[in-house]
């Protein structure tokens, strides 16, 4: 398997770095300018530390990269976090950057693409643009952690959303612990 994992200059940066720790398989890595910015800031990690936990790494800017077509295969992208501005840009359908390209790529091509968005409280140009992405199978998966499994720390917030965004690509993990 292999996945795309896009992390962008929303708040919850850890959200990425867990999902990226967990995904087996080959990953492909990229960070935008502003996630990059935005690390220092929320984590204790460098940018070279995230990129040290992917297969493959590509600079945002990067429009040659093979992820660029729908020639080459992969099985599902994650944007985790998605600012409201990569959100934008995806369901417009504007791809300058190899993240919103990659997006788009993957609803032309009926890939898995999920969507972590993170803002609060959402302006109704957000919640337009989550409909319309939702309605061509984008699986918006907000940063909105349920609390049912008692978590105790932060990473066991953190470890809710990566483990529901892992459910969303059927693969099993101990990430939280289930409704039963
Ligand atoms: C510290 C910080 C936190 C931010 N958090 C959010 C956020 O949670 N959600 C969001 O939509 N934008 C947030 N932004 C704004 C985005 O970073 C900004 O819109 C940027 O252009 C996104 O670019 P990107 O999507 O290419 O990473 C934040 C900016 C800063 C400086």
């Amino acid at each position: 398997m292999r996945y795309v994992v896009a992390i962008t200059g929303a708040s919850g940066i850890a959200y990425g770095v867990k999902i990226l720790k967990e995904l087996p398989g080959e990953r492909i890595l990229i960070i935008s300018d502003m996630a990059k910015k935005i690390i220092p800031y929320e984590t204790d990690l460098s940018v070279n530390d995230i990129e040290q936990l992917a297969d493959i790494v590509y600079d945002d800017h990067d429009l040659f990269a093979c992820i660029s077509s729908g020639s080459y295969d992969f099985d599902a992208m994650v944007v985790a976090p998605c600012s409201s501005s990569t959100l934008a840009k995806i369901s417009s359908g504007l791809s300058d950057t190899l993240i919103t390209r990659a997006a788009a790529v993957a609803i032309k091509e009926s890939r898995k693409l999920i969507l972590v968005t993170r803002e609060t409280p959402k302006s109704a140009i957000m919640l337009e643009n989550e409909l319309k992405l939702a309605r061509c199978g984008v699986t918006i998966l907000d940063a909105n952690p349920g609390f049912y499994s008692k978590p105790q720390s932060v990473d066991d917030i953190i470890s809710f959303i990566a483990g529901r965004c892992l459910d969303q690509l059927r693969m099993p993990h101990s990430l939280y612990r289930k409704w039963e």
